[in-house]
């Protein structure tokens, strides 16, 4: 195969993503796009020339020039394509969390099993240098066994703004950060507890604020995530140099083991500018623009998405992996519900 035919089934904000790195990434091809809202469709396949558009998944999955796709659809509506794309032979990079319930994300691996599919789940962070470098620590020995690992993700009203309250921070903030400890400490977590406080945002959208997790590992060792949606509108709200890109989030890592620590802190990401719209810095991380073409983690993600394709190999991050992280995030919010730590494994 020296090309992969892909198809984007969610044309939203992440979608739009999808499609550009796609169309920049040199073994593969962005061949249709898929969207219920058909004009986004046809805006985001246009813009990233694309053969077609959709105002419905089904007729890109019968398409023989499509062996891989992306669903970049809601958090809540990634079984159903997914599903139908495993069974129409199409390997599946499903956007994160897999899914937000386990009866969906385990259709989703079932069927990807069934059909000898790939299923890999956009746990992104997996791909961000800063994060990998910790976890080739880790595996290195240097830190010891790691005893507790921290790690937040603090974004502003626009996000929860952006996407109406539609899941809580956790599902859709935190759900990185709990997959990231999960890949540090190793092993399985018995135990979350988790406080929320809802505010505005409450008041506004249903969902808290703020949520504080506490994950207790089977092996003795703690995980902590902090992540919410309640900074300022105004913490990343620049228009200018629009390749500046907004990454609107507060964001910080910990990992002390019995041997050593590790430390991550972005802000100011290295780069800081400020003019007429105040204090600003470029995504150097995620998905900068350099030279006209998107770099970073998305890059990195769908790049190894892409050879797992082609050489047959197995996702670094898989459904099972994306099911782990969902069922903690799940503990989380219940726990957070009832005031009382939740035990793992969910019934
Ligand atoms: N990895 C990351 O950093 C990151 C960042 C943002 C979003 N995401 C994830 O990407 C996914 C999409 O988020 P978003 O922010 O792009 O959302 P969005 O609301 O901007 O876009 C979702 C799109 O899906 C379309 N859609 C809805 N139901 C559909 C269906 N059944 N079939 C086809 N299209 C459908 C909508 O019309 C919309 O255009 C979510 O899982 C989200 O958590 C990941």
């Amino acid at each position: 195969m020296k090309e992969v035919g892909i198809g984007v089934i969610g044309a939203g904000a992440f979608g739009e993503i999808h499609s550009m790195v796609y169309s920049e990434l040199p073994d593969a091809k962005l061949v249709a796009v898929a969207d219920v809202n058909a004009e986004r469709a046809r805006e985001v396949a246009s813009r990233y020339k694309a053969e077609r558009w959709y105002g419905d998944w089904a007729p890109l999955l019968e398409r023989k020039d499509i062996d891989a796709v992306s669903v970049v659809t809601p958090e809540g509506e990634h079984r159903d394509p997914a599903v139908e794309a495993a069974k129409a032979g199409k390997h599946v990079l499903v956007e994160k969390p897999i899914a937000t319930s386990l009866e969906d994300a385990d259709a989703m691996i079932k069927a990807a099993e069934r059909n000898g599919t790939k299923l890999m789940v956009g746990h992104i962070l997996r791909f961000a240098p800063g994060y990998v470098q910790i976890k080739q620590a880790i595996d290195s020995g240097s830190l010891g066994e790691p005893v507790w690992a921290y790690s937040r993700r603090n974004g502003s009203l626009a996000q929860v703004k952006r996407i109406g309250g539609r899941v809580s921070a956790i599902m859709f903030l935190g759900i990185h950060d709990i997959d990231l400890l999960l890949w540090y400490v190793g092993g399985e977590v018995e135990r979350v507890y988790c406080e929320s406080v809802s505010k505005e945002v409450g008041r506004s959208f249903g969902v808290p604020d703020f949520s504080w997790i506490l994950m207790k590992f089977k092996n003795g060792a703690l995980g902590s995530v902090e992540t919410g949606w309640g900074l300022p509108e105004k913490w990343a709200d620049w228009k200018s140099p629009s390749d500046w890109g907004a990454f609107a989030a507060d964001i910080e890592v910990e990992v002390v083991g019995t041997k050593g620590a590790a430390y991550l802190d972005f802000p100011p990401m290295m780069v800081t500018g400020c003019d007429g719209e105040g204090f600003k810095f470029p995504d150097l991380i995620h998905r900068p623009r350099i030279h006209g073409k998107t770099e970073g983690a998305i890059k990195l993600e769908l790049q190894h998405f892409i050879d797992c394709v082609k050489e047959g190999k197995p996702p670094l991050v898989d459904g099972k992996d994306g099911r782990r992280a969902l069922e903690v995030a799940l503990a989380a919010e219940a726990s957070s519900a009832s005031r009382k730590p939740a035990k793992l494994p969910l019934a």
